[in-house]
């Protein structure tokens, strides 16, 4: 890896060769990361708690059904309790609002997910409104927003989360880089940019968040110290677009047709191929920011059951 202009660099896991672009590998942090959790699901033991996350699915979606299955064998693993209700993609909107109330109140669990995208005729606003914002461990109740906005943040959104734990793990200098961010999503784009913006670790970063109506897509991204790539489009973000040395992280999972046993195959927002002829450091998909997410929702999830049962778990 080159001492990049943002400074990812020194000694980050898998920095062998000085001159080699570092892969950033995110199944090694978030093995850190579940390994922390695991830790501090040991504290609540003691305390006689387990802690508990309950998954809701109004999908038929089948990419849907693998993510909350893997978030159920995520928490297995770690010693977190598991709920899981499943709803039919055609059912009344109040039957999933009947669901939310029964899990709010319910003592066992402590987080609540309710899986996104919900089928149009449910009012997304009005679900994840209708989540305790202490369950909230997606982080996307507007009590929760606001916090996060505010720099008081109770539960940091899990992928913009993941990422600020890989630039860490992985020493990237965020204090007076310019990122940018592409795409202006709830979920990423938005709370993305608002951590990179903090008075905080892994922010202080002069942020530019890019959209479908950017003008000049690449002027910014020639520019950038850190590429955020999260629009949900295949492979847009090409090696002749990025600055040499660059942080480059790749929050897209496109399924692509492809002549598999699955018939399609993964693939980022980022040409791989061609950033690593470029990038400083780069995710790759799958194995990147994907395990991060999922890390991030037990750690979400330990927090938060530590915040309702009055047990000291020291997580940001
Ligand atoms: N759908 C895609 N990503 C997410 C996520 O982080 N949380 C929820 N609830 N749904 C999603």
């Amino acid at each position: 890896m080159t001492e990049s202009a943002n400074g990812a660099g020194g000694d980050a896991p898998g920095d062998d060769d000085p001159d080699a672009t570092t892969i950033i590998d995110g199944e090694s942090v978030a093995a850190d990361v579940r390994a922390d959790v695991a830790a501090h699901v040991e504290t609540l033991a003691d305390a006689g708690v387990t802690p508990g996350l309950a998954t809701v699915l109004m999908s038929d979606d089948p990419a849907s059904e693998t993510y909350v299955s893997m978030k159920q064998r995520d928490c297995e693993e770690v010693g977190i309790e598991s709920v899981h209700v499943e709803i039919d993609a055609d059912a009344p909107a109040d039957e999933l609002y009947e669901t939310i109330d029964d899990l709010n109140d319910r003592d066992d669990v402590h987080g609540i997910l309710v899986q996104l995208p919900v089928p149009d005729h449910v009012d997304k606003r009005s679900v994840l409104r209708r989540i305790a914002p202490e369950k909230d461990v997606d982080g996307f109740h507007p009590e929760n927003v606001g916090r996060l906005v505010a720099g008081d943040a109770r539960f940091k959104p899990c992928t913009p989360h993941g990422v600020q734990k890989l630039l860490a793990a992985y020493d990237v200098e965020t204090e007076g880089a310019d990122a940018v961010v592409v795409g202006r999503s709830d979920i990423v784009g938005k709370p993305m940019a608002n951590l990179l913006i903090q008075k905080s670790p892994v922010g202080n970063a002069t942020t530019t968040v890019c959209h479908s109506r950017t003008e000049d897509l690449e002027g910014k991204l020639a520019a950038a110290d850190i590429v955020i790539a999260a629009a949900g489009m295949s492979e847009f973000v090409d090696g002749s677009m990025l600055k040499p040395g660059a942080t480059v992280i790749d929050v897209g999972i496109n399924r692509v047709e492809a002549e598999t046993e699955k018939g399609y195959e993964l693939v980022g927002d980022v040409d791989y191929e061609s950033a690593t002829e470029v990038a400083g450091a780069i995710t790759p998909v799958p194995g990147g920011v994907g395990p991060m997410t999922r890390a991030m929702l037990l750690h979400n999830t330990v927090k938060a059951a530590g915040i309702q049962s009055d047990v000291a778990i020291d997580l940001d």
